[in-house]
């Protein structure tokens, strides 16, 4: 039986575009959870959160604790973990790992990316009964280089019959990440489940970004990225005011002091 929420995802291919954005904590995901479609618990906090050079490292402890964050954050919208890694190597572990994620975090469906190997492993989740998204074109967990992928016609033949056969398999979404706007068209127009761009052009069903990149807190600003706001500013700009407010001691005053004070509503 198909998920409520992931039913509501699969109505909007070919009517409305599909908004997603990656959290990794409750209080952003409580922003995001009014406005978007979709909030992913993404790899990517590796680099952004724990300033690790790749996503390699990041372990089912790691994606298990922050989308319990997320989750607390989120009622509408549908949750998503990416699966690390190193979790679904085959597939008994593939299937154990998804089933601990769904289990232990209470979100909707796990996203794995493809490699001309894994297939299979996407089909065994999905006859089990647990929502996958997919993830085609740059794969870091399987990609060094980050480059356009769908280029040439022979390139973007291989990217289609990669999406269709992760289509077969079951997936109900799939991410194409830094495709041709070429390959990213005509990918989107053959498959029947929804394509989430990032980097890949407006020829997708929805579009993703990293939040903290799309608020300009990452520091990692790929040509993809367009800086929505610039949060650096905001928050230097705060942390200094405390600094000099706590050396000239004008902070904190009587009100902002506990002992004798009511507590601030
Ligand atoms: O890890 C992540 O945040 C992702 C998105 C960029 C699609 O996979």
């Amino acid at each position: 039986m198909i998920n409520k929420k992931i039913k509501k995802i699969l109505i909007k291919k070919n009517k409305k575009k599909i908004v997603c954005l990656t959290a990794y904590s409750k209080s952003i995901a409580t922003i995001l959870d009014k406005y978007v479609d979709i909030i992913l618990v993404g790899d990517s906090m590796a680099s952004v959160l724990y300033g690790q050079k790749n996503t390699h490292r990041i372990s089912m402890d790691n994606i298990i604790q922050h989308t319990l964050s997320v989750k607390k954050g989120t009622s509408k919208c549908l949750l998503v973990a990416d699966m690390p890694k190193d979790s679904y190597k085959n597939k008994k572990q593939a299937e154990k790992n998804a089933k601990i994620i769904l289990k232990k975090t209470g979100c909707d469906a796990v996203k794995l990316e493809s490699n001309t190997k894994n297939y299979e492993i996407l089909e065994t989740l999905v006859k089990k009964n647990i929502p996958v998204m997919g993830h085609i074109g740059y794969t870091p967990q399987f990609n060094k280089k980050f480059k356009i992928h769908g280029q040439t016609t022979s390139e973007t033949a291989k990217l289609l019959k990669e999406a269709k056969l992760i289509e077969k398999k079951g997936a109900f979404s799939i991410v194409l990440e830094c495709l041709s706007p070429t390959s990213a068209k005509v990918i989107t127009n053959q498959l029947k489940i929804p394509t989430i761009g990032i980097g890949s052009s407006v020829n997708c069903d929805g579009q993703i970004l990293v939040t903290d990149d799309m608020l300009g807190i990452s520091g990692f600003y790929p040509k993809f990225v367009k800086k929505f706001a610039n949060l650096n500013r905001v928050i230097e700009k705060a942390v200094k005011k405390y600094t000099r407010e706590v050396k000239l001691k004008k902070f904190p005053k009587i009100n902002n002091f506990l002992y004798g004070t009511k507590f601030r509503k």
